[in-house]
């Protein structure tokens, strides 16, 4: 069964040898993409009428936590009168999320997984970490396989309160590695002081390397530290925040690592914002996502983070949306999303826009008309 997607006034495709087309088609077979041309629409099964708007890639949103239970806006809104974020917070989530049944978490991660459908999103990474026994953590990478295949173990995510932080390394290195890996993608540590230091996010990460997980890193997001150059000497998929850099961490991330920024948690933690100017002239790639939790990010809206990331990281619109999607799946090592073109999955968004530039010039503004995954309408 073939669909064309006819009347796209602007079609954003991320191929380099297409860039953008005007008055353009896209042709979808068996869920992917199998021509983006423009000039006349060839006949199809079915047909989408784009109106004269904006279709772009869908968003890939390379860092959540979407499996959580409880709420902490009185912890946010302390911040905005001036308390500073500390990871200690987890710890709040980790009892709310403790005491919640499968079936509450099943529901509320289903309900924001909803949610950043309608934001624009068409793949979605969702972090563990609110767990933090091996029961824990094994049912939240469990429903979050539910949701996506792009599950990261994030077992290291904070110290529980009252545990010694050594012994607890060795249990997420040891049985609660072995019960969660057999749901993940990826293994990920939180490297900041109040979390983990370079040892331990070290021995967590190389753990997970030996059972066949990939790796990503939450570096550099309160201060200064070890986590970027850490993250690119083990090759990590993703460096993570990227928030304080010195020359010698920027020029580390030119090169596999993408560097990933999450603007939205420095604007809710009151926290300056990446010199993402620095990290893209240097030659890096870079991808934005949400992530989406109940402590530094509570948002969905990657059309927010883009125009955070136009005002205050000082990217084009044009860089932001690539990051938003391309970047992204770079940042998951994925080569089937984050485009359109032959061979590309048919995810993508019709924009309530003639162009991407109104996801920024109309901050706020619900500018996501409709969200297409694998060509089906979400
Ligand atoms: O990426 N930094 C660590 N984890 C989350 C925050 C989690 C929380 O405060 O609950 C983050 O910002």
């Amino acid at each position: 069964m073939t669909t064309v997607v006819s009347d796209i006034g602007l079609l954003v495709t991320n191929d380099p040898a297409v860039g953008e087309l005007r008055d353009a088609h896209l042709v979808i077979d068996g869920g992917n993409v199998v021509e983006a041309g423009s000039g006349i629409a060839p006949a199809a099964d079915d047909r989408v009428d784009a109106g004269g708007r904006c279709v772009i890639p869908g968003f890939v949103d390379s860092h959540t936590h979407l499996v959580f239970a409880g709420d902490r806006a009185a912890e946010f809104a302390a911040r905005m009168a001036g308390s500073p974020y500390a990871a200690g917070g987890i710890n709040v989530t980790i009892a709310a999320t403790r005491a919640a049944t499968d079936a509450e978490l099943r529901a509320l991660a289903a309900a924001r997984l909803a949610e950043a459908r309608r934001a624009g999103i068409t793949t979605t990474e969702i972090k563990s970490g609110y767990g933090a026994t091996v029961g824990d953590e094994a049912r939240l990478v469990r429903l979050a396989a539910e949701l996506t295949p792009e599950v990261t173990f994030l077992g290291a995510h904070v110290v529980p309160e009252g545990e010694d932080a050594d012994a607890y390394v060795e249990l997420v290195c040891g049985e609660m590695l072995a019960a969660a890996a057999p749901h993940c993608r990826w293994i990920d540590a939180f490297c900041e002081s109040g979390a983990f230091d370079e040892d331990q996010c070290r021995t967590v990460l190389e753990a997970g390397l030996g059972v066949g997980l990939g790796l990503r890193l939450h570096a550099n997001q309160l201060g200064y530290g070890p986590g970027v150059q850490l993250a690119v000497e083990l090759g990590c998929a993703s460096a993570d925040h990227c928030a304080y850099l010195t020359d010698d961490d920027v020029d580390a991330l030119a090169g596999d690592t993408v560097a990933t920024f999450l603007p939205a948690t420095d604007f809710s933690t009151r926290q300056p914002y990446p010199d993402a100017r620095r990290v893209i002239d240097a030659g890096a790639t870079v991808a934005l996502a949400t992530n989406c939790n109940p402590g530094s990010s509570y948002t969905t809206s990657m059309s927010f983070v883009l125009a955070l990331a136009v005002r205050d990281l000082r990217m084009t619109a044009t860089e932001a949306l690539t990051a938003a999607t391309l970047g992204g799946a770079q940042a998951l090592q994925r080569d089937d999303i984050g485009w359109l073109g032959p061979g590309s999955r048919a995810d993508f968004v019709v924009l309530d826009a003639p162009s991407y530039d109104h996801l920024v010039y109309r901050p706020g503004v619900p500018l996501i008309a409709a969200t297409y995954v694998a060509g089906t309408r979400a």
